[in-house]
């Protein structure tokens, strides 16, 4: 039988990592994956993660099964950390999944359900595992713009000129914050047009936010997300932990379902749990619990939310040095988005080949589609990469 596979396609982002990992060079720079990485090229264990685990190796008298849908609290403080009271806590449905990526693929599954026949549209660029998710489960895809690669902003025009060809119920996903891969993002004025927009065309959004708190901070960057929540009656939400709590490895995320009414709601909710049960049973527990652990206790919570604060400062930091440091060298100000971006990734609008030639020349690693992880540069390596872009002419 098993003669009979053929090798499936690679994903960019995790072929890059081993590339890098088989780099013998010791001066090599990794902006490839989307991993925080303090000064010394660390990704540390967050004090309060550390602290809330300690709590539960002492406190935890059992690893029996939890619920399928996971521990209603955590997707209570994940409701309460996103959504704040935007929407009546009896219309959303939540489950547990493992990481964001798991809660994306719950989505996709629940709107295969609902509705198999929607084409769910996706920013161009968007997160490489977006579409090959949705290819591998044969639903129908369409792609909008979003970038201009000549700004390295918004293409706010394109994308409402190509979202206006949406039909009614088909699926708009939008990243909550800090766009993956460009590091460009939309304007709270420009995501009430875009809610306009969609409401005229009876569409579902579908938020996937990842990154918050690595923007502009916690409340701001799910400013957009709640606004889109308080609009629609149908709204899909994929949260991720892995980012702003560190415990990648942990598999954390959760989806809210946002229902008309308390009844659909139930009725969602009975299929979040169902598609759970069929496609790994019982939810990973432990990231969650940490999760709750420091959301639901103050003091925790204050010192997460200040080392998070530390690392988006960290981040907006180094984007300031970056574009400072090609300003003077180009003697222009071309760089400047790097400045405006937010999140971990910034977007360079190169080619293929230019990015290609960074990696050979100089072992700086950074996605083919020229996306850069902010956090793995260091002061010693910004006028390395600066010096380096200048060099390949970019
Ligand atoms: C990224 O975009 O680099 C991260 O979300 C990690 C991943 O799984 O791709």
């Amino acid at each position: 039988m098993l003669e009979h596979l053929s090798e499936q396609p690679k994903d960019k982002i995790l072929a890059l990592m081993a590339a890098y990992r088989e780099d013998p060079r010791d001066t090599k720079v990794d902006l490839g994956v989307g991993v925080y990485k303090d000064a010394s090229g660390n990704t540390p264990v967050m004090r309060a993660v550390k602290e809330a685990e300690r709590r539960l190796v002492k406190e935890q008298t059992s690893k029996a099964y939890t619920g399928l849908a996971g521990d209603p609290a955590f997707s209570n403080a994940m409701i309460d950390l996103v959504l704040d009271d935007t929407v009546a806590r009896n219309r959303i449905a939540a489950v547990a999944t493992p990481g964001g990526t798991g809660a994306i693929r719950q989505a996709l599954e629940l709107i295969k359900l609902a509705a198999p026949k929607a084409t769910v549209w996706l920013s161009d660029p968007t997160w490489p595992n977006h579409p090959s998710i949705l290819k591998y489960l044969g639903m129908k895809t369409r792609s909008y713009r979003y970038f201009n690669n000549e700004t390295r902003s918004v293409d706010y025009i394109g994308m409402l000129t190509d979202l206006a060809a949406v039909m009614p119920g088909d699926i708009v996903l939008l990243h909550g914050c800090c766009h993956n891969p460009t590091g460009a993002n939309l304007t709270l004025p420009q995501w009430d047009g875009l809610i306009k927009l969609l409401q005229e065309r009876s569409v579902t959004p579908f938020i996937d936010i990842a990154y918050q708190g690595f923007g502009d901070g916690l409340e701001k960057d799910a400013a957009a997300t709640r606004k889109v929540a308080a609009a629609f009656d149908n709204v899909l939400i994929a949260a991720s932990c892995s980012k702003n709590f560190g415990i990648y490895r942990e598999r954390t995320g959760v989806l809210m379902a946002i229902a008309k009414n308390e009844s659909v709601r139930d009725v969602a909710q009975q299929n979040l749990a169902f598609l759970n049960r069929q496609n790994f049973s019982f939810p990973p527990d432990h990231g969650a619990r940490i999760v709750t652990t420091i959301l639901t206790d103050p003091e925790l919570r204050a010192d997460w939310e200040a080392e998070l604060e530390e690392v988006r400062l960290s981040m907006l930091d180094l984007r300031t040095q970056l574009a400072g440091e090609l300003r003077r060298l180009s003697n222009s100000d071309r760089f400047d988005f790097l400045a405006e971006h937010r999140g971990m990734f910034s977007r360079l609008g190169t080619s293929p080949e230019k990015v290609e030639k960074l990696r050979a020349d100089h072992g700086i690693y950074m996605v083919g589609d020229s996306r850069m992880n902010i956090a793995g540069l260091n002061a010693d390596t910004i006028p390395v990469l600066a010096q380096a872009i200048i060099d390949a002419g970019i």
